[in-house]
């Protein structure tokens, strides 16, 4: 009886141990088939080490071995790399809502504000973000918006310009604490972090960019809130500082409408995304283009020429009537020299490789 029964539990084990051994190979076998080709991982790391100091260069050479869609593993993150024209386009147009939503960098997760839960640049496809870009596309950049703001933008270039020059003619230093703070968020966003690659590890913070962004992040609120409740005492202060001047203005009404969606924490969170999104791109784009232009002295000269037809100091509407240097901006955005039927999508320079642009260091 005992043995028949030790005979029954061996018979029984090993059909068991067969099953999951089956199912395992067949889990493995169909991951295999469903994730595209990719350069040999190492255990633990993956590929992450294979990206070398020019992740660009590496990410072309590989594609021309694995394809225009590549699996790497970065630590513990599956990475479908897309490097095709045409892959890109069935990715972002065919299944853009598959697709749309961006992976938060583990540096976003401040804890002021509930930041990467309400800000429009990371929020997934939702009513949410929705509701923001509906704001920014009514309350900022509609065209009358724009230029009825245009007055004020240029008081306050004026304003700069001469709080500079005060501070050149008293050998002051000019306070740039501002644009430090913001560079400094950009800067800790796109460094690499080992904590995006391991999650368990984000608790840890090895590199110390979570604590550094919270830094950042909270001495810009403080600016930010120090500007609100300035403008908030204002308008409560006086009937005719009510009149609505600037987006800010525009927003303060906004939420003080009854059943408004609009919170306060919103307002903040939409100027941070803004001087975020908005303050690196266009200086990067300037800095870019007299880059160009210094490499390029003829054309520096007819640039010159353009502006010196303008009366009087250039203002913003003379830049209608400056088509020479739209180009040169136009130009620095388009990618031009860049050949996109390559068969990688983050593709080199076609005659040299990118320059560097100056930094501050
Ligand atoms: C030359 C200047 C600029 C460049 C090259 C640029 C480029 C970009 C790019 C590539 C995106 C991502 C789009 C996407 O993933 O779908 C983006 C998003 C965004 N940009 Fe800009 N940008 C510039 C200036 C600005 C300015 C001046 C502002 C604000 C005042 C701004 C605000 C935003 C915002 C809020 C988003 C997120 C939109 C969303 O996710 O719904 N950008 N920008």
């Amino acid at each position: 009886m005992e043995y028949r029964f030790l005979l029954l539990l061996i018979s029984f084990t090993w059909a068991c141990l067969h099953v999951l051994i089956a199912s395992i190979q067949l889990r493995r076998k169909s991951g295999r088939t469903v994730l595209p080709p990719g350069p040999r991982q190492l255990p633990i790391i993956g590929n992450i080490l294979a990206l070398g100091d020019k992740p660009h260069r590496t990410l072309a050479h590989l594609s021309r071995t694995y394809g225009p869609l590549m699996t790497l593993k970065l630590g513990t993150i599956t990475t479908i790399v897309v490097s095709s024209p045409d892959i890109a386009k069935e990715a972002l147009q065919k299944h853009d809502q598959a697709f749309c939503s961006r992976t938060v960098p583990d540096a976003l997760h401040v804890q002021h504000y509930n930041f990467h839960k309400n800000t429009m640049i990371w929020l997934p496809a939702s009513t949410h973000w929705k509701f923001l870009r509906k704001l920014a596309a009514t309350q900022m950049f509609t065209s009358q918006r724009l230029d009825a703001s245009q007055a004020l933008r240029g008081k306050k270039v004026q304003e700069l310009l001469e709080y500079v020059h005060e501070n050149c003619n008293s050998g002051q230093a000019v306070d740039i604490e501002f644009s430090d703070l913001v560079f400094g968020v950009m800067e800790h966003i796109g460094k690499p972090n080992i904590a995006n690659y391991f999650p368990v590890l984000r608790l840890v913070d090895p590199q110390g960019v979570r604590r550094k962004m919270n830094n950042y992040f909270k001495r810009l609120l403080q600016i930010f809130d120090s500007i609100i409740n300035e403008r908030t005492r204002l308008r409560s202060s006086s009937v005719a500082s009510k009149a609505c001047h600037d987006v800010l203005d525009a927003l303060l009404i906004l939420v003080e409408e009854e059943n408004t969606e609009l919170s306060f924490t919103d307002i903040q969170v939409l100027l941070l995304d803004m001087f975020i999104a908005g303050t690196d791109t266009t200086s990067c784009t300037v800095e870019w283009a007299m880059t160009e232009l210094l490499l390029n002295p003829d054309k520096l000269v007819k640039a010159k020429n353009e502006l010196q037809e303008v009366d009087g100091p250039v203002q913003e509407s003379d830049i209608s009537r400056c088509p020479y240097l739209q180009a040169i901006i136009a130009d620095g955005l388009t990618p031009e020299d860049i050949d996109m039927s390559e068969t990688f999508g983050i593709t080199l320079h076609k005659r040299e490789p990118l320059r560097a642009i100056p930094m501050k260091t």
